[in-house]
C-alpha cells in the first residue's frame, strides 16, 4: 500500500467533509422537495431520516474508510482479501464517475453565472432570464468552455493533494459559504413577506407526508450526505486515528441539514415578496430564472448575484473536488500512479465525458438514451440506482461481512473510550438500513 496521508487537523477533515455534503442538493433539492412536501412536516420526516439512517450508514462509511485505510476498492479488499466486496468499492467508483460527469458541467453552469454576473452580463439583455437559462445551458460554445474551466480548477486544486489542496481550499471556501449565507439571510428576513414566506417553507402540512414521501426524504438525505458513492469512505481514510467518527458524523450531518435549511429560510420570504410562481421552485429554474428576477426586483441586483452565484460556485467546487478524490485515491492506491498521474488520468476525460453530457441538452442534439438525454440518463441511473445500490452493498457489508469488531474498534478508537451507538449502529446497518434502502431500489422500478 502506498504512504497515507492524512488531513492535517480536524477542523479542515470537517470543513472538507462538509464541503462534499454541501452542495446543489441542499441548494436547490432541500427547499423544492420541502415546500412540494410538506413543509415542516417534511422537514420532521428529513430529520428523522438523517438520524435514524444517515447518521449510522455516515459512521460505518467512516468505520471502512479509517478502517481499510485505502481507497474506496482497496478498503474491501484489505479487511477481506481473496473476497469478492470489493466490487461494492467498484460499482461505488463508476458512481461517482457517472455523477462527476454531469455534476462538472452544473458546476460549469454556476461558473458561467457568476462570471456574467461580475461582468452585468447577466442583466444586460433585459429580464428574461429564461431566455438567458436556455442560451446558457443549451448552448454550444458558452456551457463547454464554462466547464473546462471547472475542470481546470478541480485539476488545480486536486494536483496540490489532500492537505495543500483539498483541505486548504475547504479551510477556505466553508467558512466564506456560512458568511454569504447568513449575508442572504438577513438580506431575505428584512423583505416585506418574510413571515409570509417562512410560513410556506415551513407551514407543517402533515396530510402531505405519505410513504412516497418518506423514500423521497430517504433519497434526498442520502444524496445530501453524499453517501453510497466511496467518498466518505475515500476522505475517512485520510482521517487520522485520533479522530471521533460519531461524532464527526453527527457534526458534518447537522451542518449538511442547516445548511439546507438555511437554504430554504432564503429563498421562500424572497419569492414571496415578489410573486413568483409555484413551477419557479423547480432545481435549475429556481437558481438560474427565479433568483436573478428576484435579484433585479432589489436595490444592486448585480451585488446579489455576484454572491449568490459565489456561493452555489463554492457549493459546487468542493463537492467536484470530493467525487473526483474517489477515482484519484484509486488509481494512487491500486494502480500506484503518482498524485500527479492519477489526477491527470481521472479528470483528463471529463474534457470529453463532460462535452458529450453538456452536448446532450441541446435539443437538437441525437446524445440520447431512450428519449432521455445523456445528461439526465446518467443522472438518473447514477443517482436513484447505482448510489443506493452501493450504500445497500456497503451496510450488507459492514453488517454482515466486515471483520467481527471493526465497527466496534472504530467507533470507539481501538477501546480508548465507551460508547453506546455501537449497538444501535449496529443492528441499523444489519437490519432497517438495508430493507430501507431496498425499498427506495425497489420504489425507483415501480414509481
Ligand atoms: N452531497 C452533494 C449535494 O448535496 C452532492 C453530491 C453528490 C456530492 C454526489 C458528491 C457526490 O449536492
Amino acid at each position: 500500500m502506498s504512504e497515507k496521508v492524512n488531513f492535517g487537523s480536524k477542523i479542515g477533515l470537517i470543513a472538507a467533509t462538509v464541503g462534499s455534503a454541501v452542495g446543489l442538493g441542499n441548494i436547490w433539492r432541500f427547499p423544492a422537495e420541502a415546500q412540494a412536501n410538506g413543509g415542516a412536516a417534511f422537514l420532521l420526516v428529513y430529520i428523522a431520516c438523517v438520524f435514524l439512517l444517515g447518521i449510522p450508514v455516515m459512521v460505518s462509511e467512516f468505520a471502512l474508510g479509517r478502517g481499510g485505510r485505502s481507497d474506496a476498492v482497496g478498503v474491501y479488499r484489505n479487511l477481506s482479501p481473496g473476497r469478492p466486496w470489493w466490487l461494492i468499492g467498484a460499482l461505488a467508483i463508476l458512481a461517482s464517475y457517472c455523477i462527476l460527469c454531469f455534476y462538472m458541467v452544473v458546476a460549469g453552469w454556476t461558473l458561467e453565472y457568476f462570471l456574467q454576473s461580475l461582468s452585468g452580463a447577466l442583466f444586460s439583455d433585459g429580464p428574461d432570464f429564461r431566455a438567458k437559462m436556455v442560451q446558457c445551458v443549451q448552448g454550444t460554445w458558452n456551457p463547454l468552455i464554462n466547464t473546462y474551466l471547472m475542470i481546470l480548477l478541480n485539476l488545480v486544486v486536486l494536483l496540490a493533494g489532500v492537505r495543500k489542496g483539498i483541505e486548504r481550499l475547504s479551510n477556505l471556501l466553508m467558512p466564506l459559504l456560512f458568511v454569504l449565507l447568513i449575508i442572504f439571510i438577513i438580506a431575505a428576513l428584512s423583505l416585506p413577506a418574510a413571515s409570509d414566506g417562512l410560513r410556506y417553507f415551513l407551514y407543517p402540512d402533515f396530510s402531505k407526508v405519505s410513504p412516497k414521501v418518506v423514500i423521497d426524504a430517504l433519497g434526498q438525505a442520502f444524496f445530501s450526505l453524499s453517501l453510497g458513492m466511496g467518498i466518505l469512505v475515500t476522505y475517512s481514510s485520510y482521517y487520522p486515528a485520533s479522530t471521533r467518527l460519531t461524532r464527526t458524523a453527527v457534526t458534518v450531518s447537522l451542518l449538511d441539514m442547516l445548511v439546507a435549511v438555511m437554504m430554504g429560510i432564503i429563498i421562500f420570504p424572497a419569492i414571496m415578496s415578489f410573486g413568483l410562481s409555484d413551477e419557479s421552485l423547480e432545481g435549475a429554474t429556481l437558481v438560474f430564472v427565479t433568483l436573478p428576477e428576484v435579484f433585479n426586483n432589489m436595490p444592486a441586483p448585480q451585488l446579489w448575484a455576484i454572491l449568490f452565484f459565489l456561493l452555489l460556485m463554492v457549493a459546487a467546487l468542493t463537492s467536484t473536488i470530493s467525487i473526483a478524490e474517489v477515482t484519484i485515491a484509486f488509481l494512487q492506491d491500486r494502480c500506484r500512479m503518482s498524485r500527479v498521474k492519477a489526477t491527470l488520468t481521472a479528470l483528463l476525460p471529463l474534457f470529453l465525458f463532460s462535452t458529450l453530457c453538456s452536448l446532450s441538452l441541446s435539443p437538437e442534439s441525437s446524445l440520447t438514451v431512450a428519449g432521455a438525454s445523456l445528461f439526465d440518463t446518467l443522472d438518473t441511473v447514477a443517482t436513484n440506482i447505482f448510489l443506493p445500490l452501493g450504500a445497500l452493498g456497503m451496510c450488507i457489508y459492514m453488517g454482515w461481512g466486515a471483520p467481527k469488531g471493526l465497527l466496534r474498534d472504530q467507533i470507539t478508537n481501538d477501546g480508548t473510550f465507551r460508547s453506546w451507538v455501537i449497538r444501535p449502529v449496529g443492528i441499523i446497518i444489519r437490519w432497517v438500513a438495508p430493507i430501507l434502502i431496498a425499498l427506495i431500489l425497489i420504489s425507483q422500478f415501480v414509481r
